[in-house]
């Protein structure tokens, strides 16, 4: 099916906003449950929401559930004929002759920015929710809406000013738009075609300016540019075979991931960042951190978090599910899911790695590298907090151990403790700083580093706060300026204190 005119988007977006087809407006309407389940691509509670005759209705019938509907109820909603004539709606013809109505050509979602912005994602019919939630598809060359994962980048990525910026892989364009409110430039690229389509529709029907759209594979359509932001959600699943575009990057195991991240040192602008969902697979005999290290681009800092492991059933399993291999014939289901083991038997892997790669081009010549697995619930948007861990990667390169001590620190927002220990015992086993924002970090510390983060408030160096609790310890005072600076720099490095200077 041919795809909208895409100078027609501002046309429709009037007439959307006009109805409040709008993330708000479609909560109002539908209610929390159905509106859930919507996401989870299940339409049953939105159809029972919207029996009436609003225009809202019709729009979430017509865009959201793929119903054709009567010519009447949609002329109410928008303008008919130039909707049928800019390929939004194509006639519904009814069985035995005249017509049905009119019924969408692609799926419409709102989509609410960070910062209230109304907006909308454009992406094949029925194919609103994308990755491990379950496209259900085996069409290749379809494009998705958002998933998951593509909300995942979007609100891990640094959100500062900046004039360039590269959306790898930008299927129905979700990185792009989010991209365009920050960056005055954005390059969107996608080796499918028809996605670059769609991300010209969500950018106009967003009413974002245009992007430079390219089409190729990883970074040949971009040539010798660079920039101040790159991101990609990129095909990362590790299959036997390239079969969908939008996840089967095509290439060996994690290769077309490690491809990326290696590649985009040299497209960085001094300051950069590149940011990535990644999957990568964990081998036999070989340190998954090691992997990932041997990643990182040179002249540039790197924090890899970990957020899940999968053993490799599991994640064959979740991938043919994804595209719908477990409604096939059982026998092609096994061939499939015995391919998909040998592939990982081929590659000695036990397990597959799931993601956020953050690069920084700071040139340094030793590097910050930080790889860690956090399986723990985060607050997103994260994107200022990666921001200020590599800025203290900057400040602890920056400062040795004496210029530590003469530094002023402030115990970061929000930071609480907890005593852990017995029911009734008089002191505590141990102490947890817990972080109740961003990464949502604990960490254990000892009577020191409780006390040092307790009067943390910027106004006495970290080392006159050493001596004061040397003299209510009873401890020497410079042996504890020697040995506490490594603590102080974790709490640091881990954001439980932010240097004032
Ligand atoms: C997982 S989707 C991500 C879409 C979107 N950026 C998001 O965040 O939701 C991956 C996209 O990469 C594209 N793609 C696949 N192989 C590619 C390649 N070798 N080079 C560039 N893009 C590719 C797919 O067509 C698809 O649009």
């Amino acid at each position: 099916m041919s795809l909208p005119a895409p100078e027609s988007s501002a046309r429709l977006r009037d007439a959307l906003l006009a109805a409040d087809f709008t993330a708000d407006g479609l909560l109002e309407l539908l209610g929390a449950p159905a509106y859930a389940a919507l996401a989870r691509s299940e339409t049953v509670p939105a159809l029972r929401a919207t029996r009436g005759d609003s225009p809202l209705e019709t729009l979430v019938r017509l865009f959201l559930l793929q119903q054709a509907v009567p010519d009447d109820r949609v002329g109410a909603a928008l303008p008919l004929d130039q909707c049928l004539a800019d390929g939004w709606l194509v006639r519904e013809d009814a069985y035995g002759g005249g017509s049905a109505g009119v019924r969408a050509t692609v799926d419409v979602r709102p989509y609410g920015g960070e910062e209230g912005q109304d907006w909308f994602i454009v992406s094949d019919l029925g194919r609103a929710v994308g990755g491990a939630g379950g496209a259900g598809t085996r069409e290749e060359g379809v494009v998705l809406g958002v998933g998951g994962a593509s909300t995942t980048l979007a609100g891990i990525t640094v959100r500062a000013p900046v004039t360039r910026a590269l959306d790898l892989g930008t299927g129905s364009g979700i990185q792009a738009l989010h991209a365009a409110q920050h960056a005055v430039h954005v390059t969107a690229t996608d080796l499918n075609p028809r996605a670059l389509r769609f991300t010209r529709l969500t950018l106009g029907l967003s009413g974002a300016p245009e992007a430079d759209l390219r089409e190729g594979s990883l970074y040949e359509p971009v040539g010798e540019d660079t920039y101040d932001l790159i991101v990609s959600n990129p095909p990362f699943v590790i299959s036997p075979g390239a079969r969908l575009t939008y996840r089967d990057g095509g290439m060996g195991g994690d290769d077309l991931c490690r491809t990326l991240v290696q590649g985009a040192g040299e497209r960085l602008n001094d300051g950069g960042y590149a940011q990535f969902l990644a999957n990568w697979q964990h081998v036999e005999g070989e340190e998954w951190q090691e992997r990932l290290r041997s990643w990182v681009p040179r002249g540039c800092d790197a924090w890899i978090v970990q957020r899940e492991v999968q053993d490799i059933t599991q994640y064959a399993e979740l991938w043919l599910r994804d595209s719908g291999d477990h409604r096939t014939d059982p026998a092609q289901y096994a061939a499939r899911y015995d391919a998909w083991l040998d592939e990982f038997e081929a590659r000695k892997t036990k397990g597959v790695g799931f993601g956020w790669i953050s690069l920084r081009k700071s040139g340094a010549e030793d590097p910050s590298i930080t790889i860690e697995e956090w399986p723990h619930p985060v607050e997103q948007p994260l994107g200022p907090v990666v921001r200020a861990h590599f800025e203290r990667q900057d400040y602890l390169r920056a400062h040795d151990d004496a210029a530590l001590l003469a530094g002023h620190f402030k115990l970061a927002d929000e930071v609480v403790q907890e005593q852990i220990g017995l029911p009734g015992a008089e002191d505590p086993e141990y102490v947890v700083l817990r972080q109740n924002r961003g990464m949502r970090r604990a960490t254990k510390v000892d009577t020191v580093g409780a006390g040092f983060a307790g009067v943390s408030d910027g106004s006495l160096s970290a080392g006159r706060i050493l001596d004061a609790i040397a003299q209510l310890l009873g401890e020497d005072p410079v042996l504890l300026r020697d040995r506490t600076p490594e603590a102080i720099r974790l709490l640091v490095e881990q954001g439980f204190l932010e240097p004032l200077d």
